[in-house]
């Protein structure tokens, strides 16, 4: 099976991209990374991705007059080098109709929450003052409403008695590294796509068991 060519936009350190760009230097992972792409000129991400030998380029969209001219520059981009798929990974501008609809059903995003919580920033900051017991991660097909779209993947963390949304914010990182590759795995293989605005997979992936936190007694 050819292997997916996938664009990473990044903003950031980019620790998902990693992930991403570890997964894919697997012969036998059925994607490759063709472009990590920033609007931010100093992003630690691009030095990262260059150490993978992976093509970068900086589109700042500062440079641009509005959010429509913006991403149709990121999508020339990525086209000029050959995505047939994206991963957002810590991009952190909000994107167009026109964008979404572009690249629909071959766009992913990773959020630190598990959706439908926790839409938006500060995530971490917002589990801990709302109490939860269980926070997580989710990777989700992408549609125009922010952090909305079909679920791929989530995994879900404790929260526990001394977190901090530093500590809280570690534990669910650790996550989002191990299921955003997998996410990709089964969208790349076929065995996960959208059907009615939900994600169908081809074999059961729901495990069957039950995650509780705390433990029950
Ligand atoms: C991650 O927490 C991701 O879920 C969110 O932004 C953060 C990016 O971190 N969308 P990194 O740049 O991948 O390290």
């Amino acid at each position: 099976m050819a292997r997916l060519k996938v664009g990473v936009p990044i903003s950031g350190r980019g620790s998902n991209m990693a992930a991403l760009a570890e997964a894919c230097a697997d012969p036998g992972f059925p994607a490759d990374i063709v472009l990590v792409l920033s609007n931010e000129p100093g992003a630690a991400g691009l030095t990262r991705a260059q150490a993978f030998g992976i093509p970068t380029a900086v589109v700042d969209h500062r440079d641009f007059p509005d959010r429509a001219a913006f991403d149709a520059a990121l999508t020339a981009r990525l086209e000029a080098a050959g995505a047939d798929f994206v991963c957002l990974a810590g991009f952190m501008r909000l994107l167009t109709a026109g964008f979404v609809e572009r690249w629909r059903d071959r766009l992913l995003n990773i959020h630190p929450s598990l959706l439908p919580a926790f839409r938006g920033l500060d995530t971490h900051e917002r589990a801990l003052a709302a109490g939860v017991r269980l926070h997580g991660c989710t990777v989700h097909f992408v549609r125009p409403e922010l952090d909305d779209g079909p679920i791929v993947m989530q995994a879900a963390v404790p929260v526990l008695p001394d977190d901090t949304a530093g500590s809280l914010a570690a534990r669910v990182l650790a996550q989002e590294h191990r299921i955003y590759p997998a996410a990709l795995r089964l969208v790349a293989e076929g065995a996960a796509r959208v059907e009615g605005e939900r994600v169908v997979y081809r074999r059961d992936q729901s495990g069957g068991g039950a995650l509780v936190a705390p433990p029950l007694p």
